[in-house]
């Protein structure tokens, strides 16, 4: 089917615009696509049941939530990155910069892991879950990218659109005093280029934004239909 394209991240277009959704007074925060036919409907399908399910398991444990969800987000990056890769080589065509964008996508990723694996310890049962649903998604991401690069995409938007909403509700509880706002980590700072006497709440501005780049931009690759 046909797809208008939408550019979302800037200028978005008469198209993109009208699907784009302000949700709340944050930048960062302030974006939601509808989801239009079949493909998108079942991507947001997905990501409504797994937030469903991190629901029911974390809580407001916003801590253990981020570690155990950005182990999940650190791989699709890396699948799409490696199937850009081949498919690159396979047809002796350019990838037009994807393949680095993907890479760096699942850099970050893994960087927003390492700075909460030093703000909360996972317990023994989530260092178990996080073992078994990388078994499962990883292998079944694969398979969605091949078979429809769009929808994978448009699934990896919505996961980036709940990880916004995620982060929102973690910045509101370390407000509320509810959770504790610790100093930085170290590996924060660094990465972040943040002030030298940084807390908690910093870092989850930051991550944040990282992840409403990394939703403009899947929903943007979806749009492309690659
Ligand atoms: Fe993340
Ligand atoms: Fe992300």
């Amino acid at each position: 089917m046909a797809r208008q394209r939408a550019t979302l991240s800037q200028g978005a277009t008469e198209h993109g615009a009208k699907r784009t959704t302000a949700m709340s007074e944050s930048p960062a925060a302030a974006r939601h696509v509808a989801p239009v036919g079949l493909r998108d409907r079942l991507a947001f399908g997905v990501v409504r049941l797994l937030g469903f399910v991190a629901d029911r398991l974390f809580a407001r444990r916003y801590g253990h939530r981020a570690v155990v969800l950005e182990t999940v987000a650190a791989v699709p990056g890396m699948v799409g990155g490696t199937l850009q890769h081949l498919r690159a080589l396979r047809r002796m065509k350019s990838d037009r910069g994807r393949i680095r964008i993907l890479l760096d996508e699942a850099e970050n990723e893994r960087m927003h892991l390492m700075t909460f694996i030093e703000v909360t310890q996972p317990t023994a049962f989530e260092r178990g879950l996080v073992v078994l649903v990388q078994g499962v998604f990883y292998n079944l991401f694969f398979l969605l990218y091949l078979t429809s690069p769009y929808t994978a995409h448009r699934l990896v938007a919505y996961l980036e659109e709940a990880a916004v909403h995620s982060y929102t509700e973690y910045l509101a509880s370390v407000d509320s005093g509810a959770c504790r706002n610790v100093p930085a980590p170290a590996i924060a700072i660094n990465y972040w280029k943040l002030a030298p006497d940084a807390r908690l709440r910093e870092v989850i501005v930051a991550v944040r934004a990282d992840e409403a780049h990394h939703r403009d931009v899947n929903h943007r690759l979806a749009d492309r239909q690659i």
